[in-house]
């Protein structure tokens, strides 16, 4: 059912809103290529509605232009736009069946049998066997995927989805977000899918923006922006970051190297996103290795001592425990329960180390707390 129409790609230039003097969404530029899951992630208030409503056609940008391949549409009626949107509240027609809420869009247009194409959607959102049900007859999930056929037998090039799944429970918002991969491979289309759910964003997007306060403030896949982030708010809202001052002592050979409370690190200079002066040497959790004092650690790398565990959470896939560093700072590790080890106990005094291969360098002139929820 895919159309291999190429060159369809949904692109905002420099689109920017503001609502009376305050800037929902400055100057924004962004391509999602055709065919591929785009997510918008970012906390509540920062743009993503406001985005996602510009491309709909319920919001006029400001400035800027949206376009779908070579058609503009920044100022095109919204049903004119080869778009549909699936918002949270989806609001079926209760007093329709199941198969009528589908068949709505073809209807209205003019379309009189309307019984194969929406056979197709049922089984596509597998909701064959609920055709002749109510909306209230059905599950929080099975409406929500009554809305996606509903929206999809319009054959728009672009879906939009705006936190769809915010009003299931975790359990069916984990199964909903493999369905929805699932239907867009089978699909083709483009979808965009705004969030504030890190989790949901990386399990199904080809592409994350990270917005923050209106703006982009990173773009790319979700491997690539939980490796390698490039500020504070990204290393912090993706996942947990330990964040540790340091000073860049020198550069070359392909390294930034830091001085961090006495002990000397090595950035990759392509992970290291400031090269002079203060900075933050940031580490992942699950890349920080830990071991009773004197013992090996089975990695070579910044090798530290005199750390001291503080708090241990056995958590049965892993054991997350907190250390005090010599020089005071409290660091998240988590180490994996492969059995090799037992638990530590708090007040064991341990070393930790890891590869530095994978350490980020960021701007000191950052918040060190962006994007946690503490801030
Ligand atoms: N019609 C409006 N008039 C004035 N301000 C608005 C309007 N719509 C949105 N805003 C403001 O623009 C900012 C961005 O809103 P938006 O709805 O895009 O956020 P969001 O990222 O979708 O947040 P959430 O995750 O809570 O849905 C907010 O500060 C909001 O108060
Ligand atoms: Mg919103």
């Amino acid at each position: 059912m895919s159309q291999a129409s190429e060159g369809r790609d949904l692109r905002l230039t420099q689109v920017e809103k503001q609502f009376a003097a305050f800037t929902a969404v400055h100057p924004l530029d962004l391509v999602v290529p055709q065919g591929t899951f785009f997510a918008l992630l970012g906390p509540s208030g920062c743009g993503k509605t406001t985005t996602l409503r510009m491309v709909a056609g319920l919001e006029t940008p400001t400035a800027g232009t949206i376009s779908i391949g070579d058609a503009e549409i920044t100022y095109e009626k919204p049903y004119k736009r080869p778009v549909n949107t699936v918002f949270q509240n989806y609001a079926l027609f209760p007093h329709l069946t199941i198969v009528d809420n589908v068949a709505f869009g073809l209807k209205r247009r003019g379309v009189r049998d309307t019984r194969k194409q929406v056979a197709d959607m049922l089984e596509l959102v597998e909701l064959t066997t609920q055709a002749t049900k109510k909306p209230a007859q059905l599950s929080g999930g099975q409406q929500q995927r009554v809305a996606l056929a509903r929206a999809l037998i319009n054959h728009p090039e672009v879906l939009l989805l705006d936190e769809p799944l915010g009003a299931l429970d975790l359990k069916l918002r984990r199964a909903m977000q493999l369905e929805l991969k699932r239907i867009q491979i089978e699909v083709g289309l483009t979808f965009v899918h705004v969030t504030h759910d890190q989790e949901e964003a990386m399990t199904m997007a080809d592409t994350i923006a990270v917005m923050n306060a209106g703006r982009v403030e990173q773009m790319g896949s979700p491997a690539e922006l939980y490796e390698n982030p490039q500020t504070t708010f990204v290393a912090n809202f993706l996942g947990q970051s330990n964040l540790i001052a340091g000073a860049v002592q020198e550069t070359g050979n392909g390294v930034v190297r830091v001085d961090m409370h006495g002990t000397a690190v090595s950035i990759p200079a392509e992970r290291a996103h400031v090269n002079a002066g203060k900075a933050w040497v940031g580490i992942r959790p699950e890349k920080v290795l830990i071991a009773p004092a004197g013992e090996p650690i089975d990695a070579p790398g910044n090798h530290m001592r005199g750390a001291v565990i503080v708090d241990t959470s056995f958590i049965g896939v892993s054991t997350q425990y907190v250390v005090r560093m010599p020089w005071g700072q409290e660091l998240t590790v988590f180490e994996q329960n492969t059995g090799a080890r037992g638990v530590m106990a708090p007040g064991t005094t341990v070393d930790v180390s890891w590869r530095p291969e994978f350490a980020f360098l960021l701007d000191a002139n950052q918040d060190v707390n962006a994007g946690t929820e503490e801030e």
